[in-house]
């Protein structure tokens, strides 16, 4: 990995550059980083976010000359995930979090980050969903309860809310459709019932799509654009965040452990039309787009002045993502194939 790639090159080229950039720590992270204590537990690490994130972390205290041990959890599914995350001197801990006894024998630490989560798949398993989303935080949160905590939750806990709104804010009622965002709900209680009977400092982080080049809501947009899809734009208005950011404010996000447990909402400043972002790619890979359908006026929208007012906003700007991902897909990089279903109304993943 290039340790000196810029931050906002003009444009990546493949996944080395891609890793390179999301993993490159500003000099706030690495001022931050100091106030970490050692190791650093990121529970859940193996997914779309944790690999990035870890090495983060690694790089931005090795920028700082501080000996912070990274550790990474996961069960793994993905070992070249793992050994990508060795391979940049994250340790790493195969563990399954629904198994107490695994829990149990994890390594001690005082500051834990936590990542995991079942979404896709819930219609057909709708109990393995439940279970990841409450039992797994339940093991952790008992074993954990002296630490400091930022536990990731989602922007799906909110309902629909008007689009005019700017997005829900965090004292807004937890009442979504579907059994994912409702044990998504229940995710943040467990976390906030052992918050509060163990003393437990926790922020809850309400995050509504990262993105990067292999996955991701802007992504799927560009891709159908390319393809030649008609885009429906019923469900007409989304936020997103670039996953370098989502990274960084996802670490800095520590101090604000509190107890009682709060959330906080975590995505972009602004709320983005899909027609509007598909006629930028049309322009971007010279190709036609044709509509259908029409814009509803409520959509999965979250409001994020309050994180941001106490982490700087998201850095890496709107246009910046555009243009990197019509280069990404006009140029056949890889993808993950894990496509968000912004479109989806029914809360059916
Ligand atoms: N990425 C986004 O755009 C987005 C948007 C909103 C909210 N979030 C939230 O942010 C968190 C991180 O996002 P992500 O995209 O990295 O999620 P992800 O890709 O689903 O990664 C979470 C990882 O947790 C691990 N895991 C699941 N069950 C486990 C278990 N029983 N024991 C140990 N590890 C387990 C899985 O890896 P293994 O198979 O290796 O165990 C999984 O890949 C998620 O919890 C999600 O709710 C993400």
């Amino acid at each position: 990995m290039n340790e000196d790639f810029p931050q906002s090159p003009d444009v990546i080229r493949d996944e080395s550059e891609l890793e390179a950039c999301l993993t490159q720590p500003r000099p706030e992270l690495v001022d931050f980083i100091r106030s970490v204590s050692s190791p650093l537990l990121i529970l859940g690490a193996g997914g779309k976010m944790g690999p990035t994130l870890a090495v983060l972390a690694k790089r931005a205290a090795q920028r700082a000359g501080h000996p912070l041990e990274v550790v990474a959890v996961s069960r793994f599914s993905d070992e070249p995930s793992r050994q990508w995350l060795e391979f940049h001197g994250v340790s790493t801990v195969n563990a399954d979090l629904l198994s107490r006894d695994a829990v149990q024998k994890l390594p001690d630490a005082g500051d834990v980050i936590y990542l995991v989560g079942l979404k896709f798949g819930t219609g057909d398993n709708p109990s393995l969903t439940w279970a990841v989303n409450t039992l797994a935080p339940a093991h952790v949160a008992e074993r954990y309860a002296q630490s400091r905590w930022v536990a990731l939750s989602t922007g799906n806990v909110y309902p629909f809310v008007s689009v005019r709104s700017g997005g829900a804010r965090e004292a807004h009622a937890l009442t979504p459709l579907g059994e994912y965002a409702n044990a998504a709900v229940a995710r943040e209680r467990i976390f906030e019932y052992f918050g509060r009977k163990n003393g437990t400092s926790i922020a809850l982080l309400r995050l509504s799509y990262a993105v990067e080049m292999r996955y991701g809501v802007l992504v799927d947009i560009a891709r159908k654009v390319h393809a030649g899809e008609v885009i429906d734009v019923t469900s007409g208005y989304f936020n997103c965040v670039w996953q370098g950011d989502a990274n960084e404010m996802i670490l800095r996000a520590l101090p604000l452990a509190s107890n009682p447990p709060a959330a906080f909402n975590l995505t972009g400043p602004s709320v983005l039309s899909v027609r509007a972002i598909a006629a930028k790619f049309s322009e971007l890979l010279n190709r036609p787009v044709t509509f259908v359908g029409r814009e509803t006026d409520t959509a999965l929208l979250s409001n994020t002045e309050c994180l941001c007012e106490k982490i700087n906003p998201p850095v890496t700007s709107l246009d910046t993502v555009l243009r990197w991902t019509a280069y990404w897909v006009k140029s056949g990089g890889r993808f993950l194939n894990k496509p968000t279903h912004f479109e989806v109304r029914d809360g059916k993943y």
